[in-house]
């Protein structure tokens, strides 16, 4: 048979023609766990961590270090694979830090991000020993000295500034531009204002300059170009104010392939331009190399993770469109209905089979909208009972997951050289009413 490839290499073919990930048949996982089923494959995310730190050991001649940005999948165990791998995380609630606290990942290394942290979050977290904040506004600001003052502690923070890049991706994960809800514009002055009131605070110890022009960037030169914007203010607010960063931090990570007319990564090539830009922007305004923080979430989790469903039924009206309905939906998948995401399909059991029809992959929920992806190519005779497979759901599906419905949310199985294993429970009905009074 010819040979065949995957949008990721942890995405297999076995002599039964069945669908493997990370080296197992998923037929047996799935009737092992039951579906819809989050599958993830612990070598693949370790190995995206590591690919960061071994890219940044070997083209940054200054320290650099990752932050995973645990929205794209948090739970715990995500959490002590960080940990483990001695990187630090990103954060956006009190919810994320609270999880990542009970898996015993070490605070001090980890950022707290968010527009509208409320007074309750700011003392959770400064409580808690968050490293550092990500302070995006002055309001935030002013609320946080009060609470380290309160407690009696210096809080490191970064400021979140507004480099008035258009990453050209999707307008909902699209941040950089000067009109962004998130952090204080260079262009407008905000960005130089928020740096002198920090500056001016006794318990706030300003510790260097955040970024994050947008999610799903392909490379080209968006991150080049984000880092010479926030040198060229960091030089001038040096000028201004002798202020001196420690820490720059470029925000999220490279995009990643969902299908196979994605883009290929020139991964090591992205990251060893980004480090000679900030080398060469540094050497040009004579700025001491900062340390460099990227924050990947979508490249640490979504090749690592595929999600099972069962067919439930196949529809086909002649001349319109044939629909493939499965055993979840935008429950545990809301990103085709939200963005038009793309991703692979597979009917696992079927992967030497022609795929000569197209199908749309429906969902269970009361929702026309509620499609997984449409016009897949899928075998004629897929019939109920089959399992279909996503593939590259590891990035922002579970944590996106809802109840809408009153569906549970899946479990979450992690698979890795020794076998497989739960890593979050399936969601019962007793969960579903558990909070009910
Ligand atoms: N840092 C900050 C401040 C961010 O806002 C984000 C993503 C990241 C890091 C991680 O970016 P990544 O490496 O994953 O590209 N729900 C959307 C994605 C929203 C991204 C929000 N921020 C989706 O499903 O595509």
């Amino acid at each position: 048979m010819e040979e065949r490839t995957f949008i990721c290499d942890n995405i297999s073919v076995n002599e039964d023609g069945h669908l493997c990930f990370a080296g197992r048949d998923v037929l047996t996982l799935a009737a092992e766990y039951k579906t819809p089923l989050y599958l993830f494959d612990e070598k693949k995310i370790r190995e995206n961590m590591r690919r960061y730190k071994n890219a940044f050991a070997k083209y940054y001649p200054g320290t650099a270090r990752i932050s995973y940005a645990s929205k794209a999948c948090a739970f715990k165990q995500m959490y002590r694979i960080a940990a483990e791998e001695g990187i630090g995380i990103d954060t956006v609630s009190c919810g994320e830090i609270y999880t990542a606290a009970s898996a015993g990942f070490p605070l001090e290394n980890a950022f707290f991000h968010g527009n509208a942290k409320t007074d309750e979050d700011i003392a959770y977290a400064c409580g808690a020993g968050t490293g550092y904040f990500v302070a995006d506004n002055t309001e935030e600001l002013i609320a946080l000295e009060a609470e380290a003052e309160r407690l009696g502690i210096t809080q490191k923070i970064l400021l979140r500034i507004t480099p008035g890049i258009d990453p050209h991706t999707y307008e909902a994960v699209s941040t950089g531009k000067v009109d962004s809800k998130f952090g204080n514009a260079i262009e407008t002055g905000a960005a130089e204002e928020i740096v002198r009131l920090a500056l001016s605070m006794q318990h706030i110890a300003l510790c260097g300059y955040h970024c994050h022009v947008g999610s799903q960037v392909f490379g080209e030169d968006v991150f080049e170009r984000a880092a010479e914007k926030m040198l060229d203010f960091a030089a001038d607010i040096r000028e201004k104010t002798g202020y001196v960063p420690e820490i720059l931090n470029l925000g999220g990570g490279i995009g990643v392939r969902y299908v196979s007319s994605d883009p290929e990564v020139d991964f090591d090539g992205i990251i060893q331009r980004l480090c000679s830009r900030i080398v060469t922007c540094c050497e040009k305004s004579g700025l001491p190399l900062p340390e460099f923080i990227m924050e990947p979430g979508r490249s640490i989790a979504a090749d690592a993770g595929m999600t099972l469903y069962t067919l439930s039924s196949v529809k086909k009206i002649e001349g319109f469109r044939n629909y493939a309905a499965v055993d979840g939906g935008m429950t545990d998948n809301p990103r085709y209905a939200l963005y038009g995401s793309s991703y692979t399909v597979y009917a696992a059991g079927r992967m030497n089979e022609k795929t000569e029809e197209k199908f749309t992959v429906a969902g269970r929920c009361c929702e026309s909208g509620d499609i997984i992806q449409k016009d897949v190519p899928l075998p004629s005779g897929i019939a109920r009972g089959d399992i279909l497979a996503v593939c590259t759901t590891g990035a922002y599906n579970y944590s996106m997951a809802s109840n809408y419905n009153r569906i549970g949310r899946p479990a979450v199985v992690f698979v890795n050289e020794g076998g497989s294993y739960i890593a979050v429970k399936r969601e019962t009905l007793a969960d579903l009413a558990a909070l009910d009074c």
